[in-house]
């Protein structure tokens, strides 16, 4: 052979190499905020980083409703993603259908079960079997406060209770402030009213009301407590309230214009990527009542059968870059979230983020850990879907009764 047929034959042996472990990654997630796409764009630098393709699939929409509903379309006409976000009970859903790729090869190797927490880890399989991967843990019971809005309505600290919270509402009304930012959409609304829950309750109520919806703690005294203590804060919200999305809420905390948001931590990815401190431009509480309690979302991606080899490559590939631990640091850096592998060294991480990560250890150990049932981590989603839309309901009409939301609730508990 001469040279240059051998360079040839070099090039082109280099070329079919690359090709045969290069594939393209498709990926449905519904992180479009600026924090969320920061941290989206993490993913995307690794995996191109490993010579893959990245094919955004991004689905605006907080929660991720408007995406679940894409992401059935393609799957039903054969054309999954690589992956998609989905968690909690969905991830079981979506494997009894059969289309989902089995990842206990990688897992294996990679000892994921070592690196997760039990719970978390049963989460992610179906029939014993990795069919998702988690990325981070996310706290739904948080209280946000605005610095400056507080200051300006003279309101020293941040309230720990709901009579305390009221207190401090009144006084952002007077000083012309919107006292809370909130955006009506049913998921909004839900994730207002499970910290209401939660706190008025406790866990072990929250548990039997939201959780094994228990008839009779959702026909008790506790619970109408709950109806009238979430209501009582739509008072504080302003009139343009409806349809308002989460992050632009969050915004009018960084703008000053309202003192509080009941919000997950994705609100903090919000205003770090503002160039707020914690601590100092905003302030992280639990949500009033619920210090000893901790509401966990649990953001995961399933993985879809595929038949092209380059494409399982870059598939395995995307598992075990979100399964790294450098992936997980920096990705809940700007996610807001705490990495939900254990073990995993917190000193760059924020106050907050700490705080989580405190809470996260002792409330697994005394009772106070509980699923987020707005963020699909605790019921199935029918039920869910049908309960968010008694509740938003409630919250749009104050015709609707505490007593008759709760005969509706009891009812949409029912549906399968
Ligand atoms: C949650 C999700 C978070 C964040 C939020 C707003 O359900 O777990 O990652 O995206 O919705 O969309």
């Amino acid at each position: 052979m001469g040279n240059i047929t051998k360079i040839a034959a070099a090039t082109i042996g280099l070329a079919a190499a690359l090709s045969a472990s290069a594939g393209e990654v498709e990926v449905l997630h519904y992180w479009t905020s600026g924090g969320e796409a920061k941290s989206a764009a993490e993913l995307k630098k690794i995996m191109q980083a490993k010579g893959h393709t990245w094919r955004d699939f991004a689905v605006a929409g907080g929660g991720g409703d408007s995406a679940m509903t894409v992401l059935k379309s393609r799957v039903i006409s054969g054309n999954p993603p690589s992956a998609a976000q989905v968690k909690g009970p969905a991830i079981q859903e979506w494997a009894a259908e059969g289309v989902l790729a089995n990842m206990n090869g990688l897992a294996k190797a990679e000892k994921w079960d070592d690196a997760l927490p039990k719970v978390v880890a049963n989460v992610m399989k179906y029939q014993g079997n990795y069919v998702a991967a988690p990325v981070n843990v996310h706290r739904v019971n948080w209280l946000w406060g605005s610095a400056d809005a507080l200051k300006k309505a003279g309101v020293s600290a941040m309230p720990t209770t709901w009579d305390a919270f009221f207190a401090a509402a009144d006084k952002l009304k007077a000083a012309g402030l919107i006292p809370v930012a909130h955006g009506g959409q049913n998921w909004q609304d839900f994730t207002t009213f499970e910290s209401v829950v939660l706190g008025v309750g406790g866990p072990k109520f929250y548990q039997d009301a939201l959780v094994k919806l228990d008839p009779k703690a959702l026909g008790s005294d506790t619970m109408k407590q709950s109806l009238e203590t979430f209501r009582r804060i739509k008072s504080y919200t302003d009139p343009a309230a409806p349809g308002r999305d989460w992050n632009l809420a969050t915004a009018m905390l960084i703008q000053g214009k309202a003192g509080f948001q009941l919000m997950g931590d994705w609100a903090k990815g919000e205003f770090l990527a503002a160039g707020k401190v914690p601590g100092k431009d905003f302030l992280c509480a639990a949500a009033p009542g619920t210090a000893n309690a901790f509401t966990f979302n649990v953001d995961s991606f399933i993985f879809f059968k595929l038949k092209d080899p380059a494409a399982q490559k870059a598939q395995s590939d995307l598992a075990s870059a979100l399964m790294s631990s450098g992936f997980q640091e920096v990705f809940n850096l700007n996610k807001g979230s705490i990495p939900v592998r254990t073990g995993q060294n917190m000193d760059k991480f924020d106050d907050c983020a700490k705080l989580s990560s405190k809470d996260f250890t002792e409330t697994a150990k005394n009772g106070g850990l509980v699923p987020s049932v707005a963020h699909g981590m605790a019921i199935a989603p029918a039920t869910e879907g049908a309960i968010k839309d008694v509740v938003s309901q409630f919250w749009n009409d104050d015709k609707v009764s505490v007593a008759d939301a709760m005969k509706q609730i009891a009812t949409a508990a029912k549906t399968q």
